[in-house]
């Protein structure tokens, strides 16, 4: 799906109009959220889902998730039970994503949902994608907006050195605030699923919800999306290094460098906003360097630390 020139719109209502337009017109566009940059398109369209798929070498069974301007928009989709509605009220807008059974008339492409009879819906914070929900009009699909399996863009450049040439445009909205994606849940009102660990930490949802139910048996896959192997830098990743090993690019937490690190104060929510931004720059180092792997220290596993682990786990899994 070559476009040859990739467009770069600025955050202005120039390019928010030009964003909503090109969606409207079945192309695909990146997009800032709160998580990640997303690679939006629009979701009752066949032809711009498809080329999502064919932009990012998705496999066609990974479902997209749908992004909605309000709460009204989700309720035509999808059915919500109280939990869900109490989830929505507390955290929509942000980094919360839920998968709920689908409305009959939903309207969207059967390449949103890859077959299933529910439907991942999320409405994001970030105000610039906001606009383009609200000039667009309709559901937006947008999965992170990267090539599948590689690390989750979290600025128009990451986007670019991925997909330029693939998509029609991209929205430079500047650094995404949260850095990991949405938190993704299944509510059910005799237990809530917990289907991937995001930029909500499980502390906030299970004063609401109660105890989240997760299925960590191996093998079996949640969100078709949870394959192992993922965010993968070139270099073999190795995690809960005590970075002695100078051949390597160390990341480190809690402290300033060796080479990079992902907080120096220790602060969490500053690591997960600076994740996707360190891995980038280690994978470049590597390829300079000509490192053996990327090495990082422990992170602590609580709050924001559990998503951060997630991907870690993921990017330095066999592949
Ligand atoms: O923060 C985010 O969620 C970002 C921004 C752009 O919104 N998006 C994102 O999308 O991370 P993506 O496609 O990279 O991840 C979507 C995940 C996949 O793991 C997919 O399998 C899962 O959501 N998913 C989608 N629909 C689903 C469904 N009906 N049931 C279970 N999992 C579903
Ligand atoms: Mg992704």
């Amino acid at each position: 799906m070559a476009h040859g020139k990739t467009e770069i719109l600025m955050p202005d209502d120039a390019g928010v109009a030009r964003a909503a337009r090109l969606v409207a017109d079945g192309q695909i566009v990146g997009l800032p959220t709160e998580t990640v940059y997303g690679l939006a398109g629009d979701a009752t369209s066949d032809l711009a889902c498809a080329r999502i798929f064919q932009a990012k070498g998705r496999p066609r069974f990974n479902p997209l998730i749908v992004h909605l301007p309000t709460l009204e928009a989700a309720e035509r989709i999808a059915d919500l039970n109280a939990t869900a509605r109490a989830l929505a009220a507390t955290f929509w807008p942000g980094p919360l994503t839920m998968v709920l059974p689908l409305r009959t008339g939903h309207g969207l492409s059967p390449l949103v949902t890859a077959g299933l009879d529910s439907v991942a819906l999320r409405l994001p914070a970030h105000p610039v994608m906001r606009a383009v929900l609200q000039a667009f009009g309709g559901p937006i699909a947008a999965p992170s907006a990267n090539p599948s399996g590689r690390i989750s863009p979290t600025t128009a450049a990451h986007v670019l050195a991925g997909l330029e040439g693939r998509i029609a445009a991209v929205l430079d909205g500047g650094p995404c605030g949260v850095g990991v994606e949405s938190t993704i849940l299944a509510p059910s009102d005799t237990g809530t699923r917990l289907l991937r660990e995001g930029g909500l930490p499980r502390e906030a949802v299970e004063g609401l919800t109660g105890p989240l139910v997760t299925d960590t048996t191996p093998g079996k896959v949640q969100a078709p999306g949870q394959l192992s192997s993922h965010y993968a830098p070139g270099a073999p990743v190795v995690l809960n290094s005590d970075l002695s090993d100078p051949k390597t690019i160390r990341v480190g937490f809690a402290q300033d460098g060796p080479d990079l690190t992902l907080t120096a104060s220790g602060d969490l929510t500053e690591a997960a906003a600076n994740l996707f931004r360190v891995l980038h720059e280690a994978d470049r180092l590597a390829t300079e360097r000509n490192a053996p792997a990327i090495h990082v220290a422990p992170i602590p596993g609580t709050g924001l630390g559990r998503a951060i682990n997630d991907r870690l786990s993921r990017a330095a899994a066999p592949r």
